[in-house]
């Protein structure tokens, strides 16, 4: 039977594009819980489309980028330098993104942006509509039309402006927040009618649906019901949807021999440790000062405890462009500096920051710290006083450093790694390849997520799924989406409550055998039955079953 098609569009595509030459490219996996998930979805015929995250201003180059994107099935939506400015740095990340985590507008420039809220917004509809011109040239009548997150909310009426008969879908990675925050947007209600032109409204939790349908009755004045809202006969469906992975992607990869090695390899570097490990966007959210500040306090309450334990911290860097990830990221380098020079040894430090360097940047920083101070690149190495530790233990090699500072050249930000009393730059450009995130998920006795906002967060769902010889502990923040589906097996906390967090890491590391098995076998059979692959099935026959033929109202 022919499989039903697909039309997935999202801000992002699963692979990012980086240009090698005049007409020759190289794709990169991005980053992300929307992609991750998506990857998931198997049973459809499914084109992406989006964007590559490269400015791309030549025809030769345009051509050449969609060539090699159709291999993936993907389809580029290209965006100039300056709409990717107004509309991907600023409308959609420097404001609804906080907004929609409860963060607020950005203390600093919250007047600037204010002032720039009605170019920006120009410059988001403006994208939408470039984003609905190439779903409109690719669209065969009978596919549904997924419109993802929350950088296309125009999308689905400008789709059913073009073609009334589309099957439309959005959904939502994020939260959706109380209509209190949503009112104070100033685009409030542009933004709700755009959304509720498609068939079907979908969100992570339930709250965040009861949040959108209360949004609707007090800002537009429509009526919610329990199937969705309606305008004049006129019914969009809303529903919870939580959000899967495909787990079995993660238990089988557990068995390949270089997932192996590389487990092999960790345990033995951490012998006599336990670890702790947090994965995260270098995001806000996140909650990353907290999660540190909170291990810090364990420290300080658990001296013992001290050359027993090791946090390890991905971070991988996010939306560089954006002022307020730029703040966070020194913020973070400067505290984690702090705690590693409070209670870190010759040999051993508390906390390793891991970000990661591509292959070529990593050759290039191995040749300067060889030539410079005679360091070699054997994994493990340790250097002084300023512990800089270089290792290339897994297939995309990455880089451990500590002692750093950040800096900013041109539009790229930098870390610099002091040693001899000179700074070596590097940017961290690149996020863990899949293998090393499994091998670290599987040897972790302790995961930390803090998250002050998450709509799902998926980093909890992947280490449950590695975790089924270790049995380890989820410390879980009560304000991710996740909490609801795995809060009955993981410790939920308070991340801004850094006491608590503290405690949570005595009583997670202590925990007893019975106790991490129950709890482990209660998220295990949840991550293993809630699977992406079910939630894309349920969301796409659902925009089937409420597919509407009444036309658009206004
Ligand atoms: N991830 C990644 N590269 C890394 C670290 C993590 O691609 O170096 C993936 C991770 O496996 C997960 C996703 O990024 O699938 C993060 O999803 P999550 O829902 O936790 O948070 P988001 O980044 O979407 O806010
Ligand atoms: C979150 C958002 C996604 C986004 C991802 C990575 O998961 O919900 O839409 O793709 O973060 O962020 P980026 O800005 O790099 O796409």
């Amino acid at each position: 039977p022919l499989r039903q098609r697909l039309l997935v569009v999202a801000n992002r595509l699963p692979v990012s594009a980086v240009r090698r030459g005049e007409d020759s490219w190289s794709l990169e996996m991005s980053a992300g819980g929307l992609v991750s998930a998506l990857l998931g979805v198997k049973e459809f015929e499914a084109r992406w489309i989006g964007w590559a995250g490269v400015n791309v201003p030549d025809e030769v180059g345009q051509k050449s980028l969609t060539k090699a994107l159709a291999e993936k099935r993907c389809i580029p939506v290209f965006l100039d330098e300056e709409i990717v400015h107004q509309y991907y740095n600023g409308y959609c990340n420097n404001i609804l993104w906080p907004l929609f985590h409860y963060l607020g507008l950005p203390q600093e420039d919250r007047l600037a942006t204010t002032r720039s809220f009605q170019s920006q917004f120009a410059a988001y509809k403006k994208a939408n509509q470039m984003f609905a011109d190439v779903v409109h040239q690719h669209y065969e009548e009978g596919d549904v039309v997924w419109c993802h997150d929350y950088h296309l909310m125009f999308l689905p009426k400008c789709l059913k402006e073009y073609n009334n008969s589309m099957k439309v879908g959005w959904f939502l990675h994020t939260p959706f927040p109380s209509s209190e925050i949503h009112r104070t947007l100033p685009s409030r209600s542009d933004l709700l009618r755009s959304v509720l032109a498609a068939d079907l409204v979908g969100f992570h939790t339930y709250d965040y649906a009861r949040h959108f349908v209360s949004a609707c009755t007090r800002i537009l004045g429509l009526e919610g019901t329990p199937e969705g809202v309606e305008d004049q006969g006129r019914l969009t469906r809303v529903a919870a949807f939580p959000i899967g992975i495909d787990s079995d992607r993660f238990i089988r990869a557990l068995e390949l021999p270089q997932v192996q090695d590389h487990i092999k390899e960790l345990k033995e570097r951490f012998a006599g440790r336990k670890v702790m490990l947090g994965v995260d966007r270098l995001d806000m959210i996140k909650g990353i000062p907290q999660k540190i500040l909170a291990f810090e306090k364990f420290l300080e309450e658990n001296s013992h405890w001290r050359d027993k334990v090791v946090l390890l911290q991905i971070a991988v860097p996010t939306r560089t462009d954006v002022p307020e990830y730029q703040k966070l990221t020194s913020q973070v380098h400067e505290i984690v500096g702090r705690i590693n020079g409070r209670f870190g040894t010759l040999t051993a430090v508390p906390i390793h920051h891991l970000m990661c360097i591509s292959a070529g940047n990593f050759k290039r920083m191995a040749g300067l710290l060889s030539d410079l101070c005679g360091i070699a690149l054997d994994p493990g190495h340790a250097h002084g006083s300023n512990v800089v530790m270089l290792s290339a233990p897994f297939s995309s090699p990455f880089l451990i450093a500590h002692s750093q500072t950040s800096m900013y050249s041109g539009k790229e930000l930098q870390f610099g790694l002091h040693i001899e009393k000179q700074t070596l730059a590097y940017k961290a450009d690149r996020s863990l390849d899949f293998y090393a995130l499994c091998a670290l998920y599987a040897v972790t006795d302790v995961a930390l997520v803090t998250s002050l906002r998450d709509g799902m967060n998926l980093v909890s769902y992947e280490f449950v799924a590695c975790q089924d010889s270790k049995k380890g502990v989820l410390i879980l923040s009560e304000f991710a989406g996740a909490a609801q589906s795995l809060g009955a097996g993981a410790i939920l906390v308070n991340p801004w409550n850094i006491t608590e967090v503290a405690d949570s890491i005595r009583q997670a590391l202590t925990m007893l055998p019975e106790e991490r098995e129950k709890r482990h076998q209660h998220n295990f059979l949840h991550v293993t039955t809630h699977t992406a692959q079910e939630w894309a099935e349920t969301f796409v026959s659902t925009v089937e079953t409420f597919y509407n033929t009444i036309p658009l109202c206004n």
